[in-house]
């Protein structure tokens, strides 16, 4: 029997892709156990339910441990091999760590029951996936080595071709296509498929989206060309940003040569489960569901759409969210025509989400784009545009070598931080992949509190519009919102001196968080020569100068963190540090004041 002939093989992509794409990823692990034992006898190839954002996602909006999921989940589902997305060198993180992590990460996650690992690189650079790769394999995981599939004036069938012969040359198991904004076409998938067939001789698995409405017809074109494996999505979690309904690939396969045998009532089951469990997330539901074929040019992931209408929402802008569609096709250019993929659709997002709310593009750079350009994230595959490059590289030079070259190892500095209360490999893991949100995470379990308010911001939504703080009142801000904790609203007035207090209707589980120490007051006498306000809004990351610094304009006294990225802010004059207005945490509006230079 030839490949053309034997039956279609599927990945059921409900429990991590579809609701990462669909749900903001915010599905929770006791929605997924009840439908698990009928998920595994359905007979899928795999169920991809792990990695890509859930890890985080776990840690910072849903107070569980990432890595008891797989193992409730294992316990359900004894038959079905566990596929999870590795962003190679990154983990399931931002940014890339240091190879002893990496390995400990993954061999780990092989111990708690991860079968098939995915692993990708934003930028296709084979030698930030390599350590990931050799590491699964070492300890029994089956490797898909992974093609990020992009469109841009250097990336073509050919390249493609050379991609995946250099990716069964470093021993993957199965190589997969990744086209994480639907932007294959019919044409294109016969031929990338058929060709990449004549050229490996491993498995090859696709993996697409809807939202660009190609999708049925891409995948139909992909199974005459003899793919080996696709990923799908049970109906009531399919299509929009998500991946192509799993019953109508069955069904259109059904008597067919490549029928994939799976059973029609079962999946009927699983596809009434998830849409009654789909309503109970209806608020990270994104505002798009149908097709949308300009996604052709902006080229933005389907996980990425609903996460970036959540952020202009926290900054009061979805109005600006067709100016930011604009301006990401742009960005990308100017940084080298990247892949869009997490996390480079994270840089080039938040960049451009920056460019469109500043006013004005390249104002404020993000660490994160910074980094990019000057090859801390890899080899770019076109030229960066000279005018940036110019404004980020401030003398500094681009990196030639494997990043992570660069980095020392880093287990033993996250054992010494973790200290003796935090010593099992799962905490010390995710301490090391998100030392912050793992930290608050920690804190709010071992309290047995539910999780503190003010940390849930992505979930924060105005209920009645606070005033927009001018530039000369009070560093604090007060106003009335709704938060969403476990699921349920609760109404919260935030006070100034950073206290919170929760006026929930419902009787609330939730204790109010301690009062937060109030920030220190400026100087008396209002001697302030100049106060340095926030240029967005979004958490103080770090505080980099002291009262009573002499400070040169342009120093950078403040790293703030807003859409997950880092920025600094810089002083706008010279002088003495005269008083701290914030400190670490706090949450900040634009205009809130940071700091008071004398
Ligand atoms: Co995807």
């Amino acid at each position: 029997m030839n490949a053309e002939q034997q039956p279609l093989k599927i990945t059921e992509t409900a429990l991590r892709d579809a609701h990462q794409s669909l749900l903001a990823t915010r599905m929770r692990t006791e929605d997924m156990l009840p439908i698990a034992s009928k998920i595994d006898q359905v007979g899928y190839y795999s169920s991809e339910m792990w990695g890509g954002a859930t890890f985080d996602s776990c840690l910072r909006f849903l107070n569980e441990n990432p890595w008891d999921r797989v193992r409730k989940l294992r316990n359900k589902m004894p038959n079905t091999k566990f596929q999870m997305l590795l962003r190679g060198q990154n983990c399931v993180g931002y940014r890339h760590y240091a190879d002893d992590i990496v390995e400990r990460f993954v061999k780990h996650s092989v111990d708690v029951g991860i079968d098939i690992f995915r692993i990708f690189d934003a930028l296709n650079d084979f030698r930030n996936i390599e350590v990931a790769m050799k590491t699964a394999q070492k300890y029994g995981g089956i490797v898909e080595g992974t093609i990020s599939y992009t469109v841009s004036p250097v990336h073509n069938v050919e390249l493609y071709i050379a991609m995946a012969k250099r990716l069964e040359e470093m021993g993957s198991d199965i190589l997969c296509i990744k086209d994480m904004a639907g932007l294959l076409t019919p044409s294109v998938t016969r031929t990338l498929i058929s060709e990449i067939k004549k050229t490996v001789k491993i498995p090859i698995h696709l993996h697409t989206h809807a939202t660009t409405g190609l999708v049925g017809m891409n995948l139909q074109c992909a199974i005459d060309a003899g793919v080996d494996i696709i990923d799908t999505a049970i109906s009531s979690l399919a299509m929009g940003t998500s991946q192509f309904a799993t019953e109508c690939v069955v069904a259109s396969l059904k008597g067919q040569p490549r029928d994939t045998g799976l059973d029609m009532s079962l999946l009927a089951e699983i596809a009434e489960y998830f849409a009654e469990v789909r309503e109970h997330y209806s608020e990270f539901e994104s505002d798009f569901k149908g097709v949308d074929v300009k996604i052709l040019d902006s080229q933005i992931p389907g996980g990425m759409i609903s996460n970036m209408e959540n952020q202009l929402r926290e900054q009061n802008a979805l109005d600006k969210l067709d100016e930011v569609l604009k301006e990401v096709p742009r960005v990308r250019k100017d940084m080298g025509l990247p892949p869009l993929v997490t996390p480079t659709s994270q840089i080039v997002g938040s960049q451009a989400t920056l460019n469109v709310l500043t006013g004005e593009r390249y104002k404020i750079i993000t660490k994160e784009t910074r980094e990019c350009v000057l090859g801390k994230y890899g080899k770019l595959p076109a030229p960066i545009d000279p005018d940036l490059l110019l404004k980020v590289s401030d003398g500094e030079e681009i990196i030639e070598c494997r990043p992570a070259d660069l980095l020392e190892p880093e287990w033993e500095k996250v054992v010494e931080e973790c200290g003796s209360s935090i010593t099992s490999d799962d905490d010390r893991l995710s301490y090391a992949l998100f030392p912050k949100v793992a930290m608050s995470y920690f804190a709010q379990r071992d309290s047995g509190a539910a999780m503190p308010v003010a940390a849930r911001p992505a979930e924060v939504k105005k209920a009645a519009p606070a005033a927009p703080a001018p530039v000369a009142s009070s560093p604090a801000r007060g106003g009335n919102y709704t938060v969403t904790v476990n699921g349920k609203p609760y109404s919260v007035e935030v006070v100034p001196a950073g206290s919170v207090a929760v006026q929930s209707s419902a009787p609330a589980p939730v204790a109010a968080p301690a009062p937060a120490a109030a920030p220190a007051a400026p100087a008396p006498g209002g001697s302030a020569k100049a106060t340095l306000t926030a240029p967005l809004p979004g958490s103080i990351f770090s505080i980099k100068c002291s009262v009573g610094d002499v400070v040169n304009e342009g120093d950078a006294l403040i790293i703030m963190e807003a859409m997950k990225m880092e920025t600094e802010v810089t002083a706008h004059v010279g002088g003495t540090v005269g008083a701290l207005l914030v400190k670490e945490g706090d949450k900040v509006q634009t205009g809130d004041e940071l700091v008071t230079i004398n």
